[in-house]
Protein backbone atom coordinates (compact mmCIF):
# COMPACT_ATOMS: atom_id res chain seq x y z
CA UNK A 1 0.00 0.00 0.00
CA UNK A 2 1.35 3.12 -1.01
CA UNK A 3 -0.27 5.47 0.60
CA UNK A 4 -4.16 6.89 1.17
CA UNK A 5 -4.82 10.03 -0.38
CA UNK A 6 -8.18 11.67 1.65
CA UNK A 7 -10.87 12.39 -0.14
CA UNK A 8 -11.23 16.52 0.52
CA UNK A 9 -15.26 16.92 -0.11
CA UNK A 10 -17.40 16.67 2.98
CA UNK A 11 -19.16 12.71 3.01
CA UNK A 12 -16.69 11.41 0.33
CA UNK A 13 -14.54 8.67 -0.17
CA UNK A 14 -11.21 8.06 0.31
CA UNK A 15 -8.73 7.17 -2.34
CA UNK A 16 -6.99 4.48 -2.40
CA UNK A 17 -3.61 3.93 -4.34
CA UNK A 18 -2.02 0.23 -3.79
CA UNK A 19 0.82 -1.06 -5.66
CA UNK A 20 -1.14 -1.98 -8.65
CA UNK A 21 -2.61 1.27 -9.32
CA UNK A 22 -5.56 3.41 -7.67
CA UNK A 23 -8.70 1.19 -6.37
CA UNK A 24 -11.12 2.47 -9.15
CA UNK A 25 -13.99 1.03 -7.30
CA UNK A 26 -13.11 3.63 -4.52
CA UNK A 27 -12.60 6.41 -6.93
CA UNK A 28 -15.64 5.90 -8.99
CA UNK A 29 -17.88 6.64 -5.64
CA UNK A 30 -15.46 9.46 -5.24
CA UNK A 31 -15.87 11.09 -8.41
CA UNK A 32 -20.06 10.66 -8.38
CA UNK A 33 -19.88 12.79 -5.04
CA UNK A 34 -17.50 15.44 -6.26
CA UNK A 35 -19.95 15.71 -9.52
CA UNK A 36 -22.74 16.48 -6.92
CA UNK A 37 -21.26 17.97 -4.62
CA UNK A 38 -20.72 21.26 -7.05
CA UNK A 39 -24.98 21.61 -6.56
CA UNK A 40 -24.00 21.46 -2.70
CA UNK A 41 -24.74 24.43 -0.14
CA UNK A 42 -23.73 24.08 3.01
CA UNK A 43 -21.98 27.08 4.82
CA UNK A 44 -23.37 29.12 7.32
CA UNK A 45 -24.18 32.28 5.11
CA UNK A 46 -27.15 33.52 6.16
CA UNK A 47 -29.41 36.34 4.67
CA UNK A 48 -28.52 38.05 7.73
CA UNK A 49 -24.61 38.02 6.45
CA UNK A 50 -25.75 39.26 3.32
CA UNK A 51 -27.37 42.71 4.42
CA UNK A 52 -23.96 43.23 6.21
CA UNK A 53 -22.05 42.95 3.47
CA UNK A 54 -24.30 45.38 1.79
CA UNK A 55 -24.00 47.68 4.46
CA UNK A 56 -20.31 47.53 3.57
CA UNK A 57 -19.69 47.72 0.12
CA UNK A 58 -22.84 48.59 -0.88
CA UNK A 59 -26.18 46.87 -2.41
CA UNK A 60 -24.40 46.81 -6.36
CA UNK A 61 -21.68 44.70 -5.40
CA UNK A 62 -23.18 41.45 -4.03
CA UNK A 63 -24.23 39.00 -6.17
CA UNK A 64 -26.71 36.07 -5.40
CA UNK A 65 -28.39 35.78 -9.25
CA UNK A 66 -27.76 32.50 -10.73
CA UNK A 67 -25.43 33.74 -13.38
CA UNK A 68 -23.02 35.63 -11.43
CA UNK A 69 -22.80 32.89 -9.18
CA UNK A 70 -22.11 30.51 -12.09
CA UNK A 71 -19.84 32.85 -13.94
CA UNK A 72 -17.65 33.03 -10.80
CA UNK A 73 -17.87 29.43 -10.41
CA UNK A 74 -15.48 28.44 -13.15
CA UNK A 75 -11.97 29.54 -13.91
CA UNK A 76 -9.67 28.42 -16.88
CA UNK A 77 -9.30 24.72 -15.16
CA UNK A 78 -11.18 22.13 -17.45
CA UNK A 79 -14.59 21.64 -17.27
CA UNK A 80 -15.21 22.11 -13.56
CA UNK A 81 -17.95 24.32 -11.83
CA UNK A 82 -18.50 25.35 -7.92
CA UNK A 83 -20.90 28.80 -7.93
CA UNK A 84 -20.21 30.34 -4.60
CA UNK A 85 -23.15 31.32 -2.61
CA UNK A 86 -22.63 35.25 -3.05
CA UNK A 87 -19.94 36.94 -5.15
CA UNK A 88 -18.60 40.41 -3.45
CA UNK A 89 -16.64 43.23 -5.74
CA UNK A 90 -15.19 45.43 -2.50
CA UNK A 91 -13.26 48.23 -3.20
CA UNK A 92 -10.98 48.66 -0.11
CA UNK A 93 -8.63 47.04 1.99
CA UNK A 94 -10.63 48.23 4.58
CA UNK A 95 -13.81 46.76 2.99
CA UNK A 96 -12.20 43.01 2.91
CA UNK A 97 -11.26 43.37 6.37
CA UNK A 98 -15.14 43.78 7.54
CA UNK A 99 -15.56 41.08 5.33
CA UNK A 100 -13.37 38.91 7.02
CA UNK A 101 -14.18 39.46 10.61
CA UNK A 102 -17.67 38.71 9.46
CA UNK A 103 -16.77 35.29 7.55
CA UNK A 104 -13.95 34.18 10.23
CA UNK A 105 -16.74 34.64 13.15
CA UNK A 106 -19.42 32.55 11.40
CA UNK A 107 -16.77 30.41 9.60
CA UNK A 108 -18.26 31.20 6.11
CA UNK A 109 -15.80 30.12 3.63
CA UNK A 110 -13.88 32.79 1.84
CA UNK A 111 -12.14 32.11 -1.76
CA UNK A 112 -10.28 35.12 -3.12
CA UNK A 113 -10.54 35.41 -7.19
CA UNK A 114 -8.45 37.52 -9.55
CA UNK A 115 -9.63 36.96 -13.11
CA UNK A 116 -9.88 33.11 -13.09
CA UNK A 117 -7.47 32.74 -15.67
CA UNK A 118 -5.71 29.75 -13.61
CA UNK A 119 -5.37 26.69 -14.33
CA UNK A 120 -4.95 24.83 -10.85
CA UNK A 121 -8.47 25.78 -9.62
CA UNK A 122 -7.30 27.63 -7.28
CA UNK A 123 -10.05 30.78 -7.57
CA UNK A 124 -12.83 27.65 -7.37
CA UNK A 125 -15.42 28.18 -4.68
CA UNK A 126 -15.52 24.45 -4.13
CA UNK A 127 -16.74 25.05 -0.68
CA UNK A 128 -19.77 27.36 -1.50
CA UNK A 129 -20.00 30.61 0.90
CA UNK A 130 -18.05 33.74 -0.42
CA UNK A 131 -16.32 34.56 -3.41
CA UNK A 132 -14.10 37.69 -3.30
CA UNK A 133 -13.73 39.32 -6.19
CA UNK A 134 -10.58 41.71 -6.84
CA UNK A 135 -11.92 43.15 -9.73
CA UNK A 136 -12.93 46.74 -8.81
CA UNK A 137 -9.18 47.20 -7.49
CA UNK A 138 -8.04 48.24 -10.28
CA UNK A 139 -5.43 51.21 -9.93
CA UNK A 140 -1.72 51.26 -10.47
CA UNK A 141 -1.19 54.13 -7.40
CA UNK A 142 2.11 54.93 -8.01
CA UNK A 143 5.12 54.61 -10.34
CA UNK A 144 8.21 55.76 -8.73
CA UNK A 145 10.73 56.19 -11.52
CA UNK A 146 13.74 57.56 -8.83
CA UNK A 147 13.55 54.06 -7.77
CA UNK A 148 12.26 51.68 -10.22
CA UNK A 149 9.49 50.60 -8.12
CA UNK A 150 5.43 50.43 -8.83
CA UNK A 151 2.67 50.36 -6.45
CA UNK A 152 -0.52 48.54 -7.36
CA UNK A 153 -3.92 47.37 -6.50
CA UNK A 154 -4.47 43.63 -7.12
CA UNK A 155 -7.12 44.14 -9.81
CA UNK A 156 -4.91 45.57 -12.46
CA UNK A 157 -4.57 43.45 -15.63
CA UNK A 158 -0.67 42.35 -15.91
CA UNK A 159 -0.58 43.97 -19.25
CA UNK A 160 -2.01 46.88 -18.42
CA UNK A 161 0.78 47.21 -15.62
CA UNK A 162 3.80 46.58 -18.27
CA UNK A 163 2.63 48.87 -20.54
CA UNK A 164 2.28 51.49 -18.07
CA UNK A 165 5.56 50.89 -16.77
CA UNK A 166 7.33 50.58 -20.35
CA UNK A 167 5.69 54.42 -21.15
CA UNK A 168 8.72 55.26 -18.85
CA UNK A 169 11.04 52.95 -19.98
CA UNK A 170 10.50 50.77 -17.44
CA UNK A 171 10.25 46.69 -17.59
CA UNK A 172 7.76 44.22 -15.10
CA UNK A 173 9.30 41.30 -17.06
CA UNK A 174 6.61 38.33 -15.39
CA UNK A 175 4.42 37.34 -18.61
CA UNK A 176 1.98 34.50 -18.25
CA UNK A 177 0.52 33.14 -21.47
CA UNK A 178 -2.62 34.98 -19.77
CA UNK A 179 -1.17 38.27 -19.37
CA UNK A 180 -3.43 40.44 -21.15
CA UNK A 181 -6.41 39.29 -18.85
CA UNK A 182 -5.23 38.00 -15.64
CA UNK A 183 -4.75 40.08 -12.76
CA UNK A 184 -1.21 40.70 -11.18
CA UNK A 185 -2.69 39.66 -8.07
CA UNK A 186 -3.75 36.27 -9.29
CA UNK A 187 0.38 36.35 -10.51
CA UNK A 188 1.50 36.60 -6.69
CA UNK A 189 -1.38 34.19 -5.82
CA UNK A 190 0.68 31.78 -8.48
CA UNK A 191 4.19 32.90 -8.65
CA UNK A 192 3.49 33.10 -12.24
CA UNK A 193 5.74 33.25 -14.67
CA UNK A 194 6.08 32.88 -18.23
CA UNK A 195 8.37 32.70 -21.35
CA UNK A 196 10.62 36.16 -19.84
CA UNK A 197 11.08 33.93 -16.44
CA UNK A 198 13.84 32.47 -18.22
CA UNK A 199 16.43 35.47 -18.40
CA UNK A 200 14.41 37.88 -15.60
CA UNK A 201 12.91 36.38 -13.05
CA UNK A 202 9.56 34.78 -12.03
CA UNK A 203 7.15 37.41 -9.87
CA UNK A 204 9.09 36.42 -6.64
CA UNK A 205 12.04 38.13 -8.43
CA UNK A 206 9.79 41.31 -8.57
CA UNK A 207 7.71 41.77 -4.84
CA UNK A 208 9.08 44.13 -2.51
CA UNK A 209 6.38 44.48 -0.42
CA UNK A 210 2.58 43.53 0.34
CA UNK A 211 -0.22 44.79 1.79
CA UNK A 212 -2.82 42.13 3.06
CA UNK A 213 -5.99 41.26 5.30
CA UNK A 214 -5.31 38.51 7.37
CA UNK A 215 -8.55 36.33 7.76
CA UNK A 216 -9.09 37.89 11.18
CA UNK A 217 -9.72 41.07 9.33
CA UNK A 218 -5.90 42.70 10.28
CA UNK A 219 -3.85 44.33 8.05
CA UNK A 220 -0.68 44.64 7.64
CA UNK A 221 2.31 45.41 4.96
CA UNK A 222 4.45 42.33 4.97
CA UNK A 223 7.55 43.76 4.16
CA UNK A 224 9.67 47.44 2.87
CA UNK A 225 9.95 49.06 -0.02
CA UNK A 226 13.29 48.62 -0.28
CA UNK A 227 15.79 46.37 -2.45
CA UNK A 228 17.15 44.26 0.50
CA UNK A 229 15.35 43.31 3.80
CA UNK A 230 15.98 40.22 6.26
CA UNK A 231 13.87 41.96 9.06
CA UNK A 232 13.01 38.09 10.51
CA UNK A 233 11.42 36.07 8.44
CA UNK A 234 10.17 36.78 4.95
CA UNK A 235 6.50 37.08 5.23
CA UNK A 236 6.04 39.03 1.33
CA UNK A 237 7.90 35.55 0.02
CA UNK A 238 5.35 33.52 2.12
CA UNK A 239 2.63 34.92 0.59
CA UNK A 240 3.54 34.88 -2.83
CA UNK A 241 2.73 31.70 -4.43
CA UNK A 242 0.62 31.03 -1.32
CA UNK A 243 -2.19 30.44 -3.99
CA UNK A 244 -4.75 32.95 -1.46
CA UNK A 245 -4.41 30.41 1.09
CA UNK A 246 -2.88 32.76 4.11
CA UNK A 247 -4.71 36.62 3.00
CA UNK A 248 -5.91 38.82 0.49
CA UNK A 249 -3.13 40.55 -0.96
CA UNK A 250 -4.52 44.30 -1.48
CA UNK A 251 -1.25 46.60 -2.30
CA UNK A 252 1.66 45.35 -4.18
CA UNK A 253 4.92 47.17 -4.24
CA UNK A 254 7.09 45.94 -7.53
CA UNK A 255 10.19 46.28 -8.34
CA UNK A 256 11.22 47.57 -12.00
CA UNK A 257 14.28 46.90 -14.32
CA UNK A 258 15.54 49.40 -17.46
CA UNK A 259 13.47 48.37 -20.69
CA UNK A 260 15.67 46.50 -22.91
CA UNK A 261 16.20 48.74 -26.17
CA UNK A 262 16.19 45.99 -28.05
CA UNK A 263 14.84 42.13 -29.58
CA UNK A 264 15.72 39.91 -31.67
CA UNK A 265 13.29 36.70 -32.42
CA UNK A 266 14.04 33.62 -34.29
CA UNK A 267 11.82 30.20 -34.54
CA UNK A 268 13.92 26.94 -35.32
CA UNK A 269 12.20 23.87 -36.34
CA UNK A 270 13.25 20.11 -35.32
CA UNK A 271 12.93 16.78 -37.28
CA UNK A 272 12.20 15.45 -33.88
CA UNK A 273 10.97 16.59 -30.29
CA UNK A 274 13.61 15.20 -28.43
CA UNK A 275 16.20 16.78 -30.45
CA UNK A 276 14.66 20.04 -30.08
CA UNK A 277 14.35 19.68 -25.76
CA UNK A 278 18.10 18.56 -26.51
CA UNK A 279 19.40 21.54 -28.13
CA UNK A 280 18.15 23.77 -25.50
CA UNK A 281 20.58 22.61 -23.39
CA UNK A 282 23.60 23.00 -25.52
CA UNK A 283 22.31 26.40 -26.07
CA UNK A 284 22.61 27.12 -22.43
CA UNK A 285 25.90 25.26 -22.37
CA UNK A 286 27.67 27.11 -25.41
CA UNK A 287 27.39 30.48 -23.25
CA UNK A 288 24.05 31.99 -24.30
CA UNK A 289 21.24 33.32 -22.23
CA UNK A 290 17.98 33.81 -24.66
CA UNK A 291 15.27 36.18 -23.00
CA UNK A 292 12.51 33.31 -23.74
CA UNK A 293 13.19 29.57 -25.15
CA UNK A 294 9.72 27.98 -25.96
CA UNK A 295 8.86 24.98 -27.24
CA UNK A 296 5.98 23.89 -29.21
CA UNK A 297 5.09 20.65 -30.07
CA UNK A 298 3.55 19.86 -33.99
CA UNK A 299 0.19 18.65 -32.81
CA UNK A 300 0.38 21.97 -30.83
CA UNK A 301 0.58 24.10 -33.49
CA UNK A 302 -1.72 22.48 -36.12
CA UNK A 303 -4.64 22.55 -33.08
CA UNK A 304 -3.52 26.64 -32.51
CA UNK A 305 -3.97 26.82 -36.62
CA UNK A 306 -7.28 25.20 -37.11
CA UNK A 307 -8.28 27.71 -34.18
CA UNK A 308 -7.54 30.45 -35.71
CA UNK A 309 -7.97 29.67 -39.53
CA UNK A 310 -4.29 29.25 -40.57
CA UNK A 311 -0.60 30.04 -38.83
CA UNK A 312 2.66 32.35 -39.70
CA UNK A 313 4.42 28.99 -38.60
CA UNK A 314 4.98 26.14 -42.06
CA UNK A 315 3.54 23.36 -41.31
CA UNK A 316 5.55 20.71 -42.31
CA UNK A 317 5.53 16.67 -42.54
CA UNK A 318 8.94 16.39 -41.42
CA UNK A 319 8.95 18.76 -38.23
CA UNK A 320 8.04 17.30 -34.75
CA UNK A 321 8.65 20.58 -32.99
CA UNK A 322 9.96 24.55 -32.83
CA UNK A 323 11.75 26.55 -30.88
CA UNK A 324 11.00 29.84 -30.58
CA UNK A 325 14.01 31.76 -29.33
CA UNK A 326 14.67 35.45 -28.09
CA UNK A 327 17.42 37.45 -27.06
CA UNK A 328 17.15 41.19 -25.96
CA UNK A 329 19.52 43.43 -24.66
CA UNK A 330 20.78 47.57 -25.36
CA UNK A 331 23.05 46.76 -28.56
CA UNK A 332 21.66 45.30 -32.06
CA UNK A 333 24.81 44.23 -33.31
CA UNK A 334 25.73 42.20 -30.00
CA UNK A 335 22.29 40.88 -30.26
CA UNK A 336 22.31 39.65 -33.78
CA UNK A 337 25.95 38.30 -33.39
CA UNK A 338 24.07 36.20 -30.72
CA UNK A 339 21.69 34.90 -32.85
CA UNK A 340 23.87 33.65 -35.39
CA UNK A 341 25.94 32.33 -33.02
CA UNK A 342 22.90 30.22 -31.19
CA UNK A 343 21.76 28.97 -35.10
CA UNK A 344 25.55 27.73 -35.32
CA UNK A 345 24.58 26.04 -31.89
CA UNK A 346 21.00 24.59 -33.47
CA UNK A 347 22.74 22.62 -36.41
CA UNK A 348 24.51 20.38 -34.00
CA UNK A 349 21.10 18.81 -32.96
CA UNK A 350 19.30 18.75 -36.86
CA UNK A 351 17.71 22.15 -36.70
CA UNK A 352 16.15 22.86 -40.15
CA UNK A 353 15.43 26.13 -42.05
CA UNK A 354 15.76 29.08 -39.10
CA UNK A 355 13.36 31.54 -39.79
CA UNK A 356 13.97 35.46 -38.37
CA UNK A 357 11.25 37.29 -37.45
CA UNK A 358 11.72 40.77 -39.10
CA UNK A 359 9.44 43.02 -37.36
CA UNK A 360 7.15 43.86 -34.84
CA UNK A 361 4.22 42.29 -36.78
CA UNK A 362 6.36 39.29 -37.51
CA UNK A 363 7.19 38.92 -33.76
CA UNK A 364 4.03 39.56 -32.46
CA UNK A 365 2.41 37.24 -34.67
CA UNK A 366 4.68 33.82 -33.75
CA UNK A 367 4.13 35.24 -30.02
CA UNK A 368 0.59 34.85 -30.53
CA UNK A 369 0.59 31.32 -31.77
CA UNK A 370 2.72 30.52 -28.62
CA UNK A 371 0.50 32.71 -26.45
CA UNK A 372 -2.78 30.91 -27.86
CA UNK A 373 -1.35 27.37 -27.68
CA UNK A 374 -3.37 26.70 -24.33
CA UNK A 375 -6.75 27.91 -24.73
CA UNK A 376 -7.16 25.94 -28.55
CA UNK A 377 -5.93 22.60 -27.24
CA UNK A 378 -8.26 23.04 -24.27
CA UNK A 379 -11.02 23.47 -27.08
CA UNK A 380 -9.77 20.36 -29.30
CA UNK A 381 -10.71 18.45 -26.01
CA UNK A 382 -7.32 18.20 -24.24
CA UNK A 383 -7.74 18.26 -20.61
CA UNK A 384 -5.59 20.09 -17.80
CA UNK A 385 -2.31 21.97 -18.46
CA UNK A 386 -0.05 19.99 -16.32
CA UNK A 387 2.90 22.48 -15.47
CA UNK A 388 5.76 19.40 -14.76
CA UNK A 389 9.18 21.11 -14.03
CA UNK A 390 12.66 19.24 -14.55
CA UNK A 391 16.20 20.10 -14.32
CA UNK A 392 17.01 21.56 -18.12
CA UNK A 393 19.07 18.71 -19.20
CA UNK A 394 16.29 16.36 -18.45
CA UNK A 395 14.00 17.97 -21.09
CA UNK A 396 14.65 15.06 -23.17
CA UNK A 397 14.31 12.54 -20.59
CA UNK A 398 11.09 13.45 -19.81
CA UNK A 399 9.53 14.10 -23.51
CA UNK A 400 10.57 10.49 -24.40
CA UNK A 401 8.89 9.46 -20.78
CA UNK A 402 5.32 11.15 -21.42
CA UNK A 403 5.47 9.88 -25.19
CA UNK A 404 5.82 6.17 -23.62
CA UNK A 405 3.38 7.12 -20.83
CA UNK A 406 0.80 8.10 -24.05
CA UNK A 407 1.30 4.69 -25.44
CA UNK A 408 1.09 2.60 -22.10
CA UNK A 409 -2.11 4.43 -20.87
CA UNK A 410 -3.38 5.29 -24.35
CA UNK A 411 -4.10 8.47 -24.13
CA UNK A 412 -2.33 11.56 -27.02
CA UNK A 413 -0.22 14.04 -24.89
CA UNK A 414 1.03 17.36 -26.60
CA UNK A 415 3.80 19.06 -25.03
CA UNK A 416 5.04 23.16 -25.51
CA UNK A 417 6.13 25.56 -22.92
CA UNK A 418 9.05 27.11 -21.38
CA UNK A 419 11.78 24.84 -22.64
CA UNK A 420 14.70 26.88 -21.11
CA UNK A 421 13.21 26.59 -17.64
CA UNK A 422 12.16 23.03 -18.18
CA UNK A 423 9.22 23.50 -17.97
CA UNK A 424 6.97 21.40 -19.99
CA UNK A 425 3.05 22.17 -19.96
CA UNK A 426 1.54 18.37 -20.85
CA UNK A 427 -1.92 18.24 -22.13
CA UNK A 428 -3.70 14.96 -22.82
CA UNK A 429 -6.58 13.69 -24.29
CA UNK A 430 -7.98 10.45 -24.07
CA UNK A 431 -10.90 9.33 -26.21
CA UNK A 432 -14.11 8.78 -23.78
CA UNK A 433 -12.65 11.30 -20.36
CA UNK A 434 -14.00 14.30 -19.99
CA UNK A 435 -11.48 15.71 -17.40
CA UNK A 436 -8.69 14.88 -15.69
CA UNK A 437 -10.23 15.08 -11.97
CA UNK A 438 -12.81 12.75 -11.88
CA UNK A 439 -11.70 10.06 -14.51
CA UNK A 440 -9.48 7.01 -12.53
CA UNK A 441 -7.73 6.63 -15.73
CA UNK A 442 -6.60 9.65 -16.13
CA UNK A 443 -5.48 9.96 -12.39
CA UNK A 444 -3.47 7.07 -13.27
CA UNK A 445 -1.47 8.28 -15.78
CA UNK A 446 -0.66 11.45 -13.86
CA UNK A 447 0.10 9.34 -11.13
CA UNK A 448 2.67 7.94 -13.48
CA UNK A 449 3.77 10.91 -15.26
CA UNK A 450 4.47 12.98 -11.78
CA UNK A 451 6.66 9.86 -10.42
CA UNK A 452 8.82 10.26 -13.62
CA UNK A 453 9.20 13.99 -13.36
CA UNK A 454 9.89 13.16 -9.30
CA UNK A 455 13.25 10.79 -10.98
CA UNK A 456 14.20 13.04 -13.20
CA UNK A 457 14.60 15.41 -10.11
CA UNK A 458 11.66 17.88 -11.21
CA UNK A 459 8.44 18.73 -9.18
CA UNK A 460 4.81 19.38 -10.23
CA UNK A 461 4.02 22.57 -10.80
CA UNK A 462 6.22 25.12 -11.57
CA UNK A 463 3.37 28.34 -12.08
CA UNK A 464 0.36 26.94 -12.30
CA UNK A 465 0.15 26.09 -8.48
CA UNK A 466 -1.67 23.23 -6.84
CA UNK A 467 -5.16 24.66 -6.04
CA UNK A 468 -7.93 22.21 -6.09
CA UNK A 469 -6.81 19.77 -8.80
CA UNK A 470 -3.36 18.87 -8.20
CA UNK A 471 -3.14 18.55 -4.37
CA UNK A 472 -3.78 14.84 -4.82
CA UNK A 473 -0.40 14.44 -6.27
CA UNK A 474 1.41 16.55 -3.83
CA UNK A 475 2.91 13.44 -1.21
CA UNK A 476 4.46 12.33 -4.63
CA UNK A 477 7.01 15.13 -3.97
CA UNK A 478 6.70 16.09 -0.36
CA UNK A 479 6.44 13.50 2.77
CA UNK A 480 4.30 14.02 5.49
CA UNK A 481 6.85 15.75 7.73
CA UNK A 482 6.96 18.33 4.71
CA UNK A 483 3.12 18.83 4.24
CA UNK A 484 2.98 19.17 8.32
CA UNK A 485 4.67 22.18 8.08
CA UNK A 486 2.39 24.10 5.37
CA UNK A 487 -0.87 23.05 7.50
CA UNK A 488 0.98 24.93 10.68
CA UNK A 489 2.06 28.02 9.09
CA UNK A 490 -1.73 28.02 7.35
CA UNK A 491 -2.92 27.45 11.25
CA UNK A 492 -1.05 30.20 12.55
CA UNK A 493 -2.83 32.60 9.48
CA UNK A 494 -5.80 31.02 9.69
CA UNK A 495 -6.79 29.28 12.80
CA UNK A 496 -10.47 28.91 11.92
CA UNK A 497 -9.91 27.49 8.30
CA UNK A 498 -11.85 29.89 6.18
CA UNK A 499 -9.70 31.52 3.47
CA UNK A 500 -9.19 29.20 0.25
CA UNK A 501 -9.80 26.02 2.09
CA UNK A 502 -8.92 22.56 1.01
CA UNK A 503 -6.78 24.54 -1.58
CA UNK A 504 -3.03 23.25 -2.15
CA UNK A 505 -3.66 19.81 0.89
CA UNK A 506 -6.39 19.26 3.40
C1 LIG B 1 1.39 28.74 -21.09
C2 LIG B 1 0.58 29.01 -19.86
C3 LIG B 1 -0.84 28.82 -19.98
O1 LIG B 1 2.58 28.81 -20.96
O2 LIG B 1 1.19 28.62 -18.71
O3 LIG B 1 0.82 28.52 -22.17
ZN1 LIG C 1 3.30 28.53 -19.05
Amino acid sequence: MRGIYRDYYPNGHDIVKTDDGLNVNVFTDFCKKLSMYSTVKNSSLSQHHIDLFKTIIGDAYVLEDTETRLHYGHDETEALSFPPEVVLKPRTAAEISEILKICNAAQIPVTPRGAGTGLSGGALPHLGGVLISTERMNSILQIDEDNLQVITEPGVITEVLQDAVKAKGLFYPPDPASRGSCFIGGNIAENSGGPKALKYGVVKDYVLNLEIVLPDGNIIWTGANVLKNVTGYSLTQLIIGSEGTLAIVTKIVLKLIPLPKYDLLMLAPFSSLEKAGEAVSGIFRAGFTPSALELVEIDALRIVSKMAGGSPIPITDHTEAHLIIEVDGNHLETLMTEMESISEVLTRYDCGEIYFADDEQQKAALWKVRRQVAEAVKLEGYTIEEDTVVPRAALPALIRGVKALGEKYQFHAVCYGHAGDGNLHIRIKKEGTENSLTEPVMIEGLYALFELVKDLGGTISAEHGIGLVQKVYMDIVMNETHIQLMRGIKKVFDPNNILNAGKIFD
